[in-house]
């Protein structure tokens, strides 16, 4: 065992005794639990590896069909300004190159945005969600409120990225698997604790299921975040009865 040699266990012999058995038993339970839990972590090394590679890809694809698209329509544009023969389709080259190189700039300011919000080190939480849940409306054609209280200072700039990767994630979340009719987030700062939630009544789903090998990452990144801030997670859901995710940390 000391040498880490996996599937060892203690082999109970001829001679028994109950308090050797009873040892021994509780120490082949342990060294299941190990080896239970030493598979779990490699198979959350491996999901984590994969998506990983999928937000790779994505951006890669991001980049791809926006910016370099964008970019080619630019150099197009550029030698049919080069062979213009009067000042009016020169004039008229330029004012297209102007449109292109706008909307060029807008996508690369998506992509960055949707990777690191700068309002959210500039401006704070309370807009970034703001932001988010707009971005949210606009994308899936829905009409998800937020409510904010007691926001008036800045959080710890850890809390606040923490809280606003979980509300992103809940997010995206409702998007994908909820189909609901209605989405409501709330932030509220009290003394000495912040607390996210957000509710959709969509799907909804079983609870006990995360972690499961077939499931994603979402919901576990989010328990794996909140406890980098020693806070919690709560996640209230039934199938047919949408979704409730609260999260509560320590504020100063
Ligand atoms: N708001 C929700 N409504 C309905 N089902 C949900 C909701 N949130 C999560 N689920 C269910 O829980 C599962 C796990 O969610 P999780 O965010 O962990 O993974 P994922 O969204 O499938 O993949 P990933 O987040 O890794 O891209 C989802 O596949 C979905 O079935
Ligand atoms: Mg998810």
């Amino acid at each position: 065992m000391r040498s880490g040699a996996p599937g060892v266990h203690v082999q109970l012999g001829e001679i028994s005794d109950e308090r050797f058995d009873r040892l021994a038993d509780t120490f082949n339970q342990m060294l299941a639990q190990l080896e239970h839990d030493s598979q779990e972590m490699q198979q959350l090394s491996r999901l984590i590896l994969q998506a990983q590679e999928d937000e790779r890809y994505r951006l890669a694809r991001e980049l791809h069909d926006e910016a370099a698209q964008a970019l080619t329509s630019l150099l197009v544009h550029l030698r049919l300004l080069e062979r213009a023969r009067d000042p009016e389709s020169a004039q008229q080259q330029v004012k297209e190159l102007r449109v292109l190189t706008a909307s060029a700039l807008e996508n690369v300011r998506r992509v960055a945005l949707d990777l690191r919000p700068t309002i959210l080190d500039d401006l704070g939480l309370a807009s970034a969600l703001e932001w988010r849940v707009d971005e949210f409306n606009k994308m899936e054609g829905m009409n998800a409120k937020i409510s904010i209280t007691g926001l008036d200072h800045r959080l710890p700039r850890d809390l606040e990225l923490v809280l606003y990767r979980i509300g992103q994630e809940a997010l995206s979340n409702v998007g994908r698997h909820a189909h609901a009719t209605h989405v409501e987030l709330r932030l509220d700062r009290i003394p000495g604790q912040v607390m996210l939630e957000v509710r959709d009544d969509g799907a909804g789903f079983d609870p006990m299921t995360i972690g499961g090998s077939d499931r994603g990452l979402g919901l576990l990144g989010m328990r794996e975040r909140i406890g980098m801030v020693d806070g919690e997670l709560l996640v209230e859901s039934q199938v047919g009865k949408g979704t409730r995710i609260i999260v509560t940390a320590p504020a100063p």
